[in-house]
């Protein structure tokens, strides 16, 4: 069982989540963790379970004004000129259901702000043809820049766990 994540991160914090997830996984799959900028440099995923994860941007997936935004916030190099938006809008459908989850990050406060990345991947791997393997998750950071919210890194793992041991083609993990 193969499991690829493809994440976006301007901060550091959809990263985290991304390597929390791959935790997760890595009892029952073979995990790849592939950030946006070298996703985009290679052919398209052929896995058993494709992972996709960004952070909420103005109420959905960024876009390459809100990551030049993002880059005027840190002092780290960061991809701008493509994200998850651009890379799944330019990803051709697949021609048997596959499955794959979607997961996003975004501020814990105020707890009503609309949005979310993780939704907008989730509508968008749908339309590609894949099935998903679990509603699409939203973690919480606690200011823009980070860090996570207490205790989301361990919920992010729990997430990829129960991911992993509802797939129908992976063997039950210990509960
Ligand atoms: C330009 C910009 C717009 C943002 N808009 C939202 C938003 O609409 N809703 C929200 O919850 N968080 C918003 N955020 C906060 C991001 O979700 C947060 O920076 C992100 O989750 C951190 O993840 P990262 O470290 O992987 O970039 C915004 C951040 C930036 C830079």
């Amino acid at each position: 069982m193969r499991a690829l994540i493809v994440y976006e991160s301007m901060f550091g914090n959809t990263a985290v989540v991304a390597e929390a997830i791959a935790d997760g996984l890595r009892p029952s799959c073979e995990v790849e963790l592939c950030p946006i900028a070298d996703a985009v440099n290679r052919p398209p995923p052929q896995v058993d379970l494709l992972i996709v994860g960004g952070p909420t941007h103005a109420f959905g997936l960024s876009r390459l004004a809100t990551r030049q935004d993002a880059a005027h916030r840190t002092q780290t190099s960061i991809e701008t000129e493509i994200g998850i938006r651009e890379w799944l809008d330019a990803a051709l459908p697949i021609p048997t259901p596959r499955r794959a989850a979607a997961f996003g990050t975004k501020v814990a406060r105020p707890p009503w702000l609309p949005g979310s990345a993780a939704k907008g991947i989730g509508k968008r791997l749908r339309a590609l043809g894949y099935q998903l393997a679990a509603a699409p998750a939203d973690f919480h950071v606690t200011a823009m820049t980070g860090p996570l919210a207490p205790g989301e890194r361990d919920r992010a793992t729990a997430w990829a766990t129960q991911l992993a041991t509802t797939h129908p083609d992976l063997p039950k993990t210990a509960q």
